[in-house]
């Protein structure tokens, strides 16, 4: 059988994806002193059994300051390291998603209240943030610390160390998180990088700490798995970084070993005039794509499986991202195979699910073909 693009496999260094729906990150606040625990257990594992090409496990701290929040995963000691292990091995069992963490640092946005609990600064548990430049994130935000030259060769020591926890811990691959303006993006922003050293002022002095962590992880990152990475494109306001950059940044960083980039945008202020539609970031996915060659993600907005399938047809980006479809339904993958027409293989404990073998089906979903 033919499948529709959505459903065709694609190759990265020595992995292999099933097929091009990837779940995107998302932070669950589910976890004690940086470990997974039951529930991410259940909510990947759910994900895992629909039989997504990737999935990717939400943002993760390199240290424990580097949190998002008090109840965000990290991956910087033994006990995450072992949570982790054990999470991935289950999640490898349930399907043929491959598996990914996104390693990052959240700079002046970590420490905030888990987002049932308000979206500003964690009220307890808190601690002293950090950040290119010590401009608060917002008002009632504390003012960062301004990282020193010697924290900075700390933390690209850091994402080294958890990269090599990722490696033993079983991950496909790893995704840099350089988006929504944590600690990488503080530095390429000038909105919130007003640094006048090496790390400060023109793109190349912005670009210049986010490329030593991406070396630094590349080189403990085994060179048969994929290293990929999440940036925005845009912070959609005068005198941030701009589509411009990005594509500059992109090249930069294929350069130094990275074999995929997920598009997001906006993130480093607290409002900005973003255009949110459906599908509305996948032109800067396209324009990476177009002028860099990277293998690109769309992500944004993206829910219904014939625009998903049409994003990837059209060569506007060769993976596709869903967030907030999978936390409502689970099972996408099984349902956008249904509607695209194609067949995939289920999990052999719900085979009884499937249209073919179930006149449900067509009760259930009426996209479903009658049997
Ligand atoms: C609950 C939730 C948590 C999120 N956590 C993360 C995260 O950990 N890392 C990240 O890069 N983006 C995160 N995002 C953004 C999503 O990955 C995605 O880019 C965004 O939801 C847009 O895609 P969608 O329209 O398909 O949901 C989160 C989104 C949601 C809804």
């Amino acid at each position: 059988m033919t499948h529709p693009p959505l459903f065709s496999p694609i190759t990265l260094r020595g992995l292999t994806l099933p097929n091009r729906v990837v779940v995107a990150p998302m932070c669950q606040y589910s976890a004690v002193e940086g470990c997974a625990r039951d529930w991410h257990l259940q909510h990947y594992g759910a994900l895992a059994a629909s039989g997504p090409g990737l999935i990717v496990i939400e943002a993760t701290g390199v240290a424990p300051e580097g949190r998002i929040s008090p109840g965000c995963l990290g991956l910087y000691d033994d006990a995450s390291e072992a949570a982790f292990t054990r999470l991935v091995a289950a999640l490898k069992g349930f399907g043929n998603s491959r598996i990914a963490v996104q390693l990052g640092h959240a700079g002046r946005k970590a420490a905030s209240a888990q987002p049932w609990h308000g979206n500003g600064p964690a009220e307890t548990g808190r601690w002293e943030t950090v950040a290119p430049s010590p401009l608060p994130f917002d008002a009632g935000w504390p003012a960062p610390r301004e990282l020193t030259g010697t924290d900075l060769d700390r933390l690209v020591q850091a994402f080294a160390d958890s990269a090599g926890r990722a490696v033993r811990a079983g991950f496909d691959t790893i995704e840099i998180h350089s988006a929504h303006g944590y600690l990488l993006h503080q530095f390429l922003s000038p909105l919130s990088n007003h640094r006048t050293d090496g790390y400060g002022g023109s793109l190349e002095h912005r670009m210049a700490f986010p490329l030593a962590v991406i070396r630094a992880v590349r080189a403990v990152w085994p060179a048969d798995r994929p290293l990929g990475i999440r940036i925005s494109a845009t912070d959609w306001l005068d005198g941030g970084f701009t589509a411009d950059e990005a594509v500059t940044y992109a090249r930069a960083f294929k350069a130094e070993g990275i074999d995929y980039v997920c598009v997001s945008s906006g993130g480093v202020v607290p409002s900005a005039p973003i255009p949110v539609g459906p599908g509305y970031q996948v032109f800067l996915a396209e324009r990476i794509r177009r002028e860099t060659g990277l293998t690109v993600r769309a992500v944004g907005l993206i829910a219904d499986p014939h625009q998903a399938n049409t994003v990837i047809a059209e060569g506007e980006a060769d993976l596709v991202a869903i967030g907030r479809g999978f936390l409502d339904n689970p099972r996408w993958v099984w349902h956008a195979a249904l509607a695209l027409g194609t067949e995939i293989a289920y999990p052999p404990q719900y085979v009884r699910a499937a249209p073919r073998s179930w006149p449900g089906a067509a009760l259930a979903h009426p996209t479903a073909p009658p049997r």
